[in-house]
């Protein structure tokens, strides 16, 4: 039976979700709040897990330990890699990386980790598919499906967005995706992050980041109560 997880950073990108589920019920670990119920009729842990890496790898891992969670979803926003990509536009991942990950002393490429067999760390097919089919439903003709660079970092200049883009050749970057994605390839639970764009990663975002968080952050949720649909119909099939 599908139980799918779901991690979003910050409290606007979980709020319409929480609103929306039925049968809730509330616990804490680590510091976070986790909902267990069901969205769209699907079972569902819902998470905010906070920003950065290492608070969204341990939410990650206490789903699948606690919750019994069988696929997940990263839910968000990020800032665009792609000229293509506008504010409010969509990113459905065809996989994830690190921006920030540097062993290269060692002689491992930049952004792969020691230890792992993959520098990007591959979606489920099938999750993908669903999504992109959701992210179509809520904003036609305005979602790509492609990579997402993660890293610790906010990225709000030119420069440094340039190296991300020539490093990764992600569509967006953010701060939790690939280490979500990770955790779930080390568990073996298939993933898809699902991001809207709120700011363009560049000299312009930190203006652009307030006025568009919640709006990007909503539009997302709507995408992934869409995806849980897509779920729970393939589960009654
Ligand atoms: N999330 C939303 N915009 C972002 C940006 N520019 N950098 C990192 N994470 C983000």
């Amino acid at each position: 039976m599908t139980k799918l997880g779901i991690i979003g950073a910050m409290e606007q990108e979980v709020e319409a979700l929480l609103a929306r589920m039925e049968e809730k019920s509330e616990s804490e670990r680590a510091g976070s709040r986790f909902y267990d119920g069901l969205l769209e009729g699907l079972p569902v842990t819902v998470v905010q897990c906070g920003v950065g890496k290492v608070n969204a790898a341990l939410c990650t891992q206490i789903l699948c330990d606690c919750f019994g969670v069988t696929h997940l979803v990263n839910t968000g926003i990020a800032g665009s890699l792609c000229a293509d990509l506008d504010i409010g536009d969509l990113v459905v991942s065809q996989d994830a990386m690190y921006h920030d990950v540097d062993a290269v002393a060692f002689g491992y490429p930049m952004g792969k980790v020691p230890g792992m067999d993959v520098t990007a760390f591959p979606a489920d097919d099938t999750l993908v598919g669903y999504a992109f089919a959701a992210a179509e439903s809520v904003n036609p003709g305005h979602t790509k499906i492609g990579r997402v660079a993660s890293g610790d970092q906010f990225v709000a200049s030119k420069a440094v967005k340039e190296r991300i883009i020539q490093l990764t050749k992600g569509l967006c970057t953010e701060m939790e995706g690939a280490a979500i994605a990770q955790t779930a390839y080390r568990n073996g639970i298939p993933f898809v992050i699902l991001r809207a764009i709120s700011d363009k990663a560049d000299d312009s975002a930190e203006m652009d980041y307030p006025s568009f968080e919640r709006i990007a952050a909503h539009r997302c949720a709507a995408v992934t109560m869409e995806l849980a649909k897509h779920l729970f119909d393939a589960e009654e099939l």
